[in-house]
């Protein structure tokens, strides 16, 4: 069948399709998920309308061929990851056909009104181990997923002794991500799947994460609003102010701008995921900022205020989201979660010496590692190592019993969703080339060290004192890796025609 023709096809009978369960009925007064801009500080999503009518370079996206968590970059109120190994090929491949083209969410049901969405979002991706036991045995291309995350953990300065067993070899197969508002209703679809593939599959692992509660929604686990800073793809919606524009192919496989012109035709409009589990050691991160607070230029500030100051100049935001580039001194949160004002910078300021310059941001702080502004504006670095993020937090909030005693007791962190067309360029740079890499930025004349949040290796930052850069500090791990896997998130048409043929 063409394209087109199963793409009007599957239109069609989404459109009309009968609920499969008693609860995969539509509801009127409640959406599926909460979508942006539900949480503060991040942008509206296009409508569908507005993505037809726009150009992405020679392309119009197809939106309901594309899964819906790549470009959209949501936070689900709840979401569960669903990890499983292939027992059964066939049987699999079978029940894959019809629950393809039925059941997963594509970018126009999440664009379209709350009466029209499933109570469940359903998006699906393959490790290479998955795509080879379902006998598609292209190359697609990337040969880090080729080898799979778990060789690449030392790569990555993983240890992967602090790995979940589940995530150690090549076992996994592909992983279901379910978002939903009610835990209830995740549960439930996944024991809709385990009914549907029986023997076919085994689910090696589940991950439960959900936004935080209360004025915390949209905040990851130490605080910081997260979420905010993604790129906007040509021709999915507007960019805001100081957004990254990229072309689609920065994103997804074979689109205008994909840098690897060889891989299958199938693989268009897919997108590599990379899902990392990340923990993160909240009360020591907490006491630590106290036991190291900084001092301002006025030398006025209590200890917390110190501490405060500390943590936003190792992200590089304060809590509220806002950019300390913008508001070096204190937080400002109507500057956080504004999105008309909070990407609008870029570390560049007339008469700042930006080889030298760290008053309002350390070279190392995380968001500056990870996107490093100033040389893309500056034209010394492309937009090929952008990515799209669409994790959410894990865990209960912290308890009294762990603030008191300054220790994790309970695992908590960030299930790290990011999606890009080469893993090399997208997350591997961010993590490794930049992160983990005590002399990025380059063009500087300061030590830097390593991202204090997600830096692996010696952890030694620089810059993060307001008054002098050049002192070092030795920052504990306070976020650290228990494995994950690196997965193809394919079109809607590839997963019918190709996954289950
Ligand atoms: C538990 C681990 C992590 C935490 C707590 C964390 C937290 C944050 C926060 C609070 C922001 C600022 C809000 C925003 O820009 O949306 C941010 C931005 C960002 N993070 Fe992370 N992050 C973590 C892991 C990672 C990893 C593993 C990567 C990639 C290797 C990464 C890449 C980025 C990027 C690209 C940005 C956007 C920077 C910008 O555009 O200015 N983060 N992160």
């Amino acid at each position: 069948m063409q394209l087109k023709h199963f793409l009007a096809a599957t239109t069609a009978f989404l459109a009309i399709s009968q609920p499969t369960l008693a609860y995969h009925v539509k509801r009127s007064n409640h959406a599926m998920l909460t979508l942006p801009p539900a949480f503060p500080g991040q942008g509206p999503l296009p409508t569908v309308a507005q993505v037809q009518s726009s150009s992405a370079g020679n392309d119009t996206l197809p939106l309901v061929n594309i899964q819906g968590d790549i470009l959209v970059g949501m936070k689900k109120q709840k979401e569960l990851f669903v990890f499983f190994h292939i027992n059964n090929a066939t049987a699999f491949k079978s029940v894959l056909k019809t629950y393809a083209a039925t059941n997963i969410t594509s970018i126009s049901t999440l664009l379209s009104a709350p009466s029209a969405q499933p109570l469940a979002f359903v998006n699906l991706a393959f490790s290479q181990a998955g795509m080879t036991a379902l006998g598609v045995t292209d190359d697609i291309g990337d040969s880090v997923f080729t080898a799979g995350q778990f060789s690449d953990a030392s790569a990555l300065g993983d240890d992967t002794s602090n790995w979940e067993s589940a995530f150690q070899g090549t076992n996994i197969d592909g992983v279901f991500l379910i978002g939903s508002d009610e835990d209830t209703i995740t549960a439930q679809y996944q024991a809709d799947l385990e009914t549907k593939l029986g023997d076919a599959w085994t689910v090696v692992y589940n991950l439960t994460s959900s936004v935080r509660p209360d004025d915390e929604a949209g905040h990851e686990h130490f605080g910081y609003l997260d979420g905010i800073s993604n790129p906007t793809i040509t021709g999915f919606g507007d960019a805001l102010p100081g957004q990254s524009v990229v072309d689609p192919g920065i994103i997804l496989a074979n689109r205008t701008g994909d840098p690897v012109s060889s891989r299958p035709s199938w693989a268009l409009d897919g997108s590599f995921l990379v899902f990392r589990k990340l923990k993160q050691l909240v009360p020591e991160f907490n006491k630590w900022t106290l036991d190291n607070a900084i001092q301002n230029s006025a030398g006025n500030l209590t200890t917390e205020e110190g501490a405060t100051l500390l943590g936003a100049r190792m992200f590089g935001r304060w809590k509220s989201g806002a950019p300390i580039d913008l508001s070096p001194d204190a937080d400002n949160s109507t500057l956080g979660t504004d999105p008309e004002l909070n990407n609008n910078f870029n570390y560049i300021h007339t008469g700042s010496d930006l080889t030298t310059d760290e008053s309002r941001c350390p070279f190392s702080a995380h968001v500056r590692k990870t996107n490093p502004r100033d040389l893309e504006a500056q034209g010394l670095l492309t937009d090929l190592n952008h990515a799209i993020r669409a994790g959410t937090p894990y865990g209960p909030e912290v308890t009294d019993a762990e603030s008191s005693s300054n220790t994790t007791q309970t695992d908590r962190g960030l299930a790290f969703v990011e999606y890009q067309s080469v893993i090399s360029n997208g997350f591997r740079t961010q993590q490794l080339i930049w992160a983990n890499n005590a002399n990025f930025p380059f063009n500087k004349s300061e030590s830097i060290g390593l991202d204090p949040v997600i830096g692996q290796g010696t952890r030694i930052t620089y810059g993060l004192s307001e008054t002098n850069y050049s002192e070092s500090y030795s920052v504990t791990q306070f976020v650290v890796s228990n494995g994950g896997e690196y997965f193809f998130s394919p079109s809607i048409t590839a997963l019918v025609e190709t996954f289950a043929a």
